[in-house]
């Protein structure tokens, strides 16, 4: 098994499979001795080494987990070059909807499972991944599956196989994109109580939503309703990865998690004004100039 990317998603699969005595290599980009993560249970040591040098003779997986960022997944290239073969399947622990057409192509020759990442987990300042809640995955009915189901068995990450997982990924994308507005505004979950910003809020999702149902997916008609209130009832300094992001200065995944919906509503004749502003603002706030 291989982990590539052990931020804090990547942290969080790797520990779990240690505590069943399931040899992980580690493929990261920072070189570390261990990984640490952080549980209410308590904290699981993961041996290292981070393996950092793609050149080096590494064999190749029966899973691989690909834990990247997005705008991460080019440049782990090489990693997965190394680590995969035509019997690998490589399980795309990443937000947005479109893990198959940008990692496939990296990997022609092995068997691409995208996961719909339940769980929030944390990287914090000392290197530990504090994980919050319970892990729990979500991959379509593919090939490819079934291994990874039979992998995380007793390994304490639920792992639910869905029919519908188009609707469930896009559930979680029009999650992922309105919390994009608390690393506009540096802002964590409290912000959604001002009666403004929820009216933002709805006017984005009810827009994500139109996108949504004509690539396919069937939500209901107040889940931009359900997702405030959501929001709402989230402890009201529960921040978002991308807000963590803007934080410390790096790229943010706003193609993935914003960008794609507005791509999406012009391919299929839908206006997104909101988005229209929102996406530039956030790319500007990653890529710059200025
Ligand atoms: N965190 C969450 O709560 C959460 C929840 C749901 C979904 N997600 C999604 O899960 C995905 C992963 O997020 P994350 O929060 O785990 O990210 P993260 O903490 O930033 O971890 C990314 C890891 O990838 C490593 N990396 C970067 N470039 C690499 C390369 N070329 N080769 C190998 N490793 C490389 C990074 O190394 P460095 O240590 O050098 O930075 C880091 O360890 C994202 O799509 C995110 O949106 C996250």
């Amino acid at each position: 098994m291989a982990v590539i990317g052990p931020g804090a998603i990547g942290t969080t699969i790797a520990a779990l499979l240690h505590e069943r005595h399931i040899a992980v290599t580690i493929a990261g980009r920072s070189p570390r001795g261990s990984l640490q993560l952080d549980t209410d249970r308590g904290a699981v040591t993961v041996p290292g080494p981070v393996l950092t040098d793609p050149t080096r003779s590494t064999a190749a997986a029966d899973v691989v987990f690909l834990a990247v960022k997005a705008t991460q997944t080019a440049a782990a290239e090489p990693w997965l070059t190394a680590l995969c073969e035509p019997s690998t399947v490589v399980c795309v622990l990443q937000n947005g909807i479109e893990q198959i057409e940008t990692v496939a192509p990296l990997v022609p020759r092995s068997t691409v499972v995208p996961a719909i990442v339940w769980f929030p987990a944390e990287r914090r300042p000392d290197g530990m991944v504090r994980l919050r809640g319970t892990p729990r995955l979500t991959v379509p009915r593919t090939d490819g599956a079934d291994r990874i189901r039979d992998l995380l068995q007793h390994t304490g990450c639920a792992l639910e196989i869905a029919e519908d997982f188009r609707t469930l990924a896009w559930q979680k994308l029009l999650q992922n994109a309105v919390a994009g507005l608390m690393a506009l505004t540096g802002r964590r979950a409290g912000m959604f109580h001002r009666g403004d910003v929820g009216g933002v809020a709805l006017a984005y999702l009810r827009e994500c939503l139109a996108v949504a149902r004509a690539d396919g997916a069937d939500l209901a008609d107040d889940e931009p309703e359900r997702l405030l209130e959501k929001f709402r009832a989230f402890p009201s300094d529960m921040g978002t990865s991308m807000l963590s992001d803007r934080e410390d200065g790096r790229p943010l995944e706003w193609e993935a998690r914003n960008g794609v919906i507005g791509r999406l509503g012009r391919r299929y004749g839908i206006p997104t004004p909101v988005g229209d502003v929102v996406v530039p603002l956030l790319a500007a706030a990653s890529d710059g100039p200025g």
